[in-house]
């Protein structure tokens, strides 16, 4: 694959990296910017340290599942330690757990992650303890997605932050967040800022919205039998059902091995209604999923990486072949797949967050998807582009798509916990 370093080198560096953010039952996205716990990169972590450590993997997720709420949901921030180079930070939320917690989640990948630390083990007696800890924690977090937030049973979920999506400031947000007001929030001061190029983050604008939805959700006392219904803000996003999908499968994958069959009944068949929903999202026009907007009715005129994830739901061939054409046309048009957003879209913005750049750990999950569905030489083509970047730029957040420069932070750890993935070539279908 043209890389001047070795995979051993790679594997190394990458180590070096989880091991500087490392908090010794969890681990920090980034120095700085990111000082806590966050879901889905938890997730994504366990999966490089399984490499190096596997009862390190198993650990960073039994801490973010004790912070589980107890109607189910798994918060996106566990705020650990006091740290005030973060906003908006607990006092902010204000959730009331002893432990500080947003009030929101995270795409979960959680079912993925312990699929794979659990088949792929060789301390196969802490997989097995591990994985049964885990299962009925998992499946809790599952069904509350779609009671809380599928109130209609329609098999999709909605999102009622865009922070809940992984994908911030993407396009797709931009029309429903005009139905966001901004008046009366308290004055705040950004330190994201202070961290990274102001460029390459989201706008005061779009914080201001953000923070509006939180202190609505702070005034319903984080009550998500109400949230749903009272957000301005129901987002249908296919990437992040997909995630879900597929966590929903895996797990079920894992419950079956342990001899847990009606959980693995349960969520084979939230996994299958929600596929079977995901067709209500193609958008033939731009010929990928797009994101549909619950409180307008209508799909998100936004041809963002969510549509592309979708491909790890497990869809029919035809439209796994379809995606697999998009990644194509998209190729034509930047050096370094995949790019969050379509650049021949004018709202592109190669440096801007998830307005552009590429993500090594939507790359991964994309690759997954495409090797699920056997199209395997794209999936390499996707991981070879995306261990070049590493060599170009080091282990940055993001990267843009054109030039392949660093942007966001650095040093970041699910960056190189997919690194290392991707140098162990040990994907499963
Ligand atoms: C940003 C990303 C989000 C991620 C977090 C920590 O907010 O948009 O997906 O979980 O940083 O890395």
């Amino acid at each position: 694959m043209n890389l001047i370093s070795t995979p051993a080198e790679l594997m190394t560096k990458a180590e070096g990296i989880l091991a500087l953010n490392d908090r010794g039952s969890y681990t920090v996205p980034t120095h700085g910017l990111y000082p806590f716990q966050w879901n889905w990169d938890s997730c994504l972590v366990s999966l490089g340290q399984r490499h190096t450590n596997e009862p390190r993997a198993w650990l960073e997720l039994h801490t973010l599942f004790e912070h589980q709420w107890d109607d189910g949901m798994v918060p996106h921030i566990v705020f650990h330690e006091l740290d005030d180079g973060y906003f908006p930070g607990p006092e902010i939320w204000a959730t009331g757990k002893s432990v500080p917690t947003t009030g929101i989640t995270q795409p979960p990948v959680a079912g993925l992650a312990i699929r794979r630390l659990f088949e792929d083990a060789t301390d196969t007696a802490n997989a097995k303890r591990s994985a049964e800890r885990l299962l009925p924690l998992v499946d809790r977090w599952h069904q509350w997605f779609y009671n809380h937030r599928d109130p209609e049973r329609t098999g999709l979920v909605a999102l009622i932050h865009p922070w809940e999506s992984g994908r911030d400031n993407s396009v797709d947000w931009d029309a429903p967040f005009e139905r966001v007001p901004v008046d009366g929030i308290a004055p705040y001061e950004r330190r994201d800022l202070q961290h990274a190029d102001a460029a390459h983050r989201p706008t005061k604008d779009q914080y201001d919205r953000y923070l509006w939805l939180v202190e609505h959700f702070r005034d319903l006392n984080w009550d998500n039998t109400k949230l749903h219904d009272a957000s301005p803000f129901q987002l249908v996003d296919p990437g992040f059902n997909a995630i879900l999908i597929r966590s929903c499968d895996d797990l079920a994958e894992v419950a079956e091995a342990l001899g847990h069959t009606e959980l693995a009944k349960r969520n084979r068949t939230m996994a299958q209604k929600g596929r079977d929903a995901m067709e209500s999202l193609w958008q033939e026009n731009i010929g990928q999923y797009a994101c549909y907007d619950r409180v307008a009715n209508t799909l998100c005129d936004s041809a963002s990486i969510g549509g592309i994830l979708a491909v790890l739901a497990g869809l029919p061939k035809a439209r796994a072949k379809a995606i697999v054409k998009r990644i194509e046309t998209l190729k034509e048009q930047v050096n370094y797949l995949v790019p969050s957003h379509d650049p021949s879209d004018a709202r592109f913005d190669a440096k801007r967050y998830w307005r552009g750049p590429c993500w090594l750990i939507v790359n991964y999950l994309i690759t997954i998807g495409l090797r699920s569905a056997d199209e395997v030489s794209l999936a390499q083509e996707i991981e070879a582009q995306s261990l070049r970047l590493i060599e170009t730029s080091g282990f940055a957040e993001y990267y843009d798509p054109m030039t392949g420069e660093p942007c966001g932070g650095s040093s970041f750890t699910w960056t190189a916990a997919m690194v290392m993935e991707f140098c162990q070539e040990r994907h499963i279908a």
